[in-house]
């Protein structure tokens, strides 16, 4: 009665009788499998449940595969529902849920609320994963906090659409289905044909949500991100500096001063190729302006390396404006149904990757741009959701496009990996709009927001840490008025929220006044001392509300703790003054190597003071930034070295 997590039809017989053929376990290198196969009573069809149990993780990854046998038996068989996996939780009153919604410009939104008595669905039908919500859930029994009590979380890795529904029944059980596609859609397979899910990722903790969190994090680094121990470098990009207007001066005036402040990667975004001008023209046109760069863009990245930095190219492969070449030689590309409209969205159409010739179009093209420009860094971006999501051609199997368009995303980006072991990519979607576990196989890098407010920023860092590592975590210091809100903040504090994650600018430096580029290069310096324990460490969420009350983040890895303190209203009187820190060994003395802030007080720190981290966790420390009276926007970073 509840959820189909599997769900076929056979020509008019519209159920299933499945019955166990087998179980068998395996032991694998780094984790334990287990099959389970099963196969219908009548029909020609065959299932395969698997679990895989990492001995190094507490994530346990299942996924499900199921295949029309080839026997001479002529029924259509249509599936129209395959998640990756239930998961069942024991009966229980008072359940809750965290997830997270969103949309552009404000993702990652983290809600918590009782779990309802029926059926709760998130889910994307945009063909990507969309920004209004995340694949994941979380459930507590309705007391758990950061850092105590029982948390069940499931993670979907995948970057298409799809659909996790928690059921909560009356008695008190719930459960959670999750799977690729959305209603509607359906598959009939050709006898001998299968289909894998991607995997959906389950782990339990004890220990409250930052365990959970940090769980997460934990498995990602060990089995899903491509170069999880690799420090990322400080990036700048041009996109609020320039938009449009790219031009081999105006990005290396931008590139001398990156540079000059010690940063590491120089990211060109849109603006560089076809006619370029504004967002109306020339997508699929993947070659240099020829007004702008009439002799190429090898000058621009020769430029930018002579200056000793990395270079980088933001890149949209999955996309076609009708105005381009590309679109009038090709108009049968792009997903599209017969006597319907092809709906724009920022005057773009959505190019069917399931297609193979534009996959290995897109390949090609890619491939040769890599390697003339010999790029370390592309940003692939994707800025608009399907519609009218048909491939006449490809008939009763059309909506395999929903599952093939993703997967060959995945293909081109593993086959450029291969072939530029050098090169990184960074994922993005019209922001934060494809943030997911199944991504992050293939990428180093996403771009959580377009959002770049500090203050607005914290709240999405704060939703994207629930599940996602910091070392994915695009972050770029703005200017200020900020271009999306008009809010304005010190610089300072604009520094220690990008640098709760992977550092990097965003702001114009040509209209930076000398003052604010000496502190710059001061704040990218100190990144660049403690990123390795930002990016890798085990993270603790601390405070109130991150964006509205003091809050902090904290970062463990080995001996060395940083801490980020904020507090954005300077006259806030709610909220404690001391800040007790997490994860540190109670018995070991910690030395304070970085005070933070300016500032004397009972209890504020001083470089050289040495504290038991049990100190430090019981009654805490004060920082400045939390001192009850002073400005809005007050920030601190505190460096920690544990004795040995
Ligand atoms: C999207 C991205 C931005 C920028 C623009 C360029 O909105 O999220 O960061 O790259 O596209 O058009």
């Amino acid at each position: 009665m509840g959820v189909p997590s599997l769900q076929a039809a056979f020509g008019q017989v519209r159920s299933l009788e499945l019955r166990l053929v087998g179980v068998s376990p395996c032991a694998e290198a780094a984790a334990d499998r287990l099959d389970i196969a099963l196969e219908d009573r009548h029909f020609p069809l065959e299932v395969v449940l698997s679990a895989r149990a990492w001995h190094d993780s507490d994530v346990i990854e299942r996924w499900v595969t199921v295949r029309r046998r080839t026997d001479a038996d002529g029924t259509p068989v249509t599936v129209t529902r395959l998640d990756s996996g239930s998961w069942f939780l024991p009966d229980a009153t008072g359940y809750r849920y965290s997830g997270v919604f969103g949309a552009w410009a404000e993702e990652f939104q983290l809600q918590r609320a009782p779990l309802p008595i029926g059926e709760l669905t998130f889910t994307s039908r945009q063909g990507i994963t969309g920004h209004q919500a995340n694949p994941w859930i979380m459930i507590d029994p309705g007391d758990t906090t950061e850092e105590h009590g029982p948390v069940w979380g499931i993670a979907l890795a995948w970057s298409g659409s799809w659909r996790l529904t928690a059921t909560h029944r009356p008695e008190g059980g719930a459960a959670v289905s999750a799977g690729f596609g959305h209603e509607g859609v359906r598959w009939t397979l050709a006898p001998g044909q299968e289909i894998t899910t991607p995997p959906v990722l389950g782990l339990y903790t004890g220990g409250g949500f930052g365990a959970a969190s940090r769980a997460w994090h934990d498995h990602a680094r060990r089995h899903i991100l491509p170069t999880p121990q690799e420090e990322r470098p400080v990036l700048y990009n041009s996109w609020e500096a320039t938009t449009f207007d790219v031009t081999e001066a105006g990005q290396l005036a931008l590139a001398k001063i990156a540079a000059s402040l010690g940063v590491e990667l120089f990211v060109v975004d849109d603006g560089w190729f076809g006619t370029r001008d504004d967002d109306t023209r020339s997508l699929g046109d993947w070659w240099p302006h020829r007004e702008r760069f009439p002799d190429g863009l090898r000058g621009l990245f020769d430029g930018i390396r002579e200056l000793g930095m990395k270079a980088g190219l933001w890149v949209e492969p999955e996309m076609v404006n009708a105005d381009s070449e590309l679109y009038q030689a090709h108009p049968e590309w792009i997903l599209r149904m017969d006597h319907r409209r092809n709906d724009e969205k920022r005057s773009q159409l959505v190019l069917n990757f399931a297609r193979p010739e534009v996959r290995d179009w897109a390949l090609d093209w890619l491939d040769r741009l890599v390697t003339e420009l010999d790029l370390d860094y592309l940003k692939w971006d994707m800025n608009r959701p399907f519609t009218q999501a048909g491939w006449p051609e490809a008939g009763p199997a059309q909506d395999l496009l929903w599952i093939e368009h993703t997967r060959n995303v995945y293909r081109v980006m593993r086959t450029l990996r291969e072939r530029h072991p050098r090169l990184r990519i960074e994922s993005c979607a019209g922001g934060g709009g494809r943030v997911d576990f199944g991504i992050m196989r293939y990428t180093d890098e996403v771009w959580p927001s377009d959002n770049t407010d500090p203050r607005d920023r914290q709240t999405v860092h704060h939703g994207f840490s629930q599940i996602y590592p910091i070392s994915t975590m695009s972050a770029w210091v703005p200017d200020s008025p900020n271009p999306n809100t008009g809010r304005a903040t010190p610089l300072r504090y604009r520094f220690h929220v990008a640098m709760s994650g992977v550092l990097g600018i965003g702001g114009d430096l040509t209209t930076w006044s000398q003052e604010d580029l000496d502190q710059a290069s001061r704040f990218i310096r100190a990144y660049k001392s403690v990123r390795r324990v930002i990016q890798q460490g085990r993270l603790h969420r601390l405070g109130g509300i991150p964006g509205q009350e003091r809050s902090a983040v904290q970062y463990v890895l080995g001996d060395d703790v940083v801490v980020l303190i904020y507090n954005p209203y300077g006259n806030a009187k709610r909220g404690p003054r001391w800040l007790r820190l997490a994860g540190l060994d109670p018995d070991a003395l910690y030395e304070v190597v970085d005070a933070g802030g300016p500032g004397k007080g009972p209890g504020l720190l001083e470089p050289g003071s040495r504290y038991h981290g049990s100190v430090l966790m019981s009654v805490g420390l004060r920082s400045a930034a939390w001192e009850p009276i002073g400005a809005d926007y007050r920030s601190d970073m505190i460096v920690l070295r544990k004795l040995g």
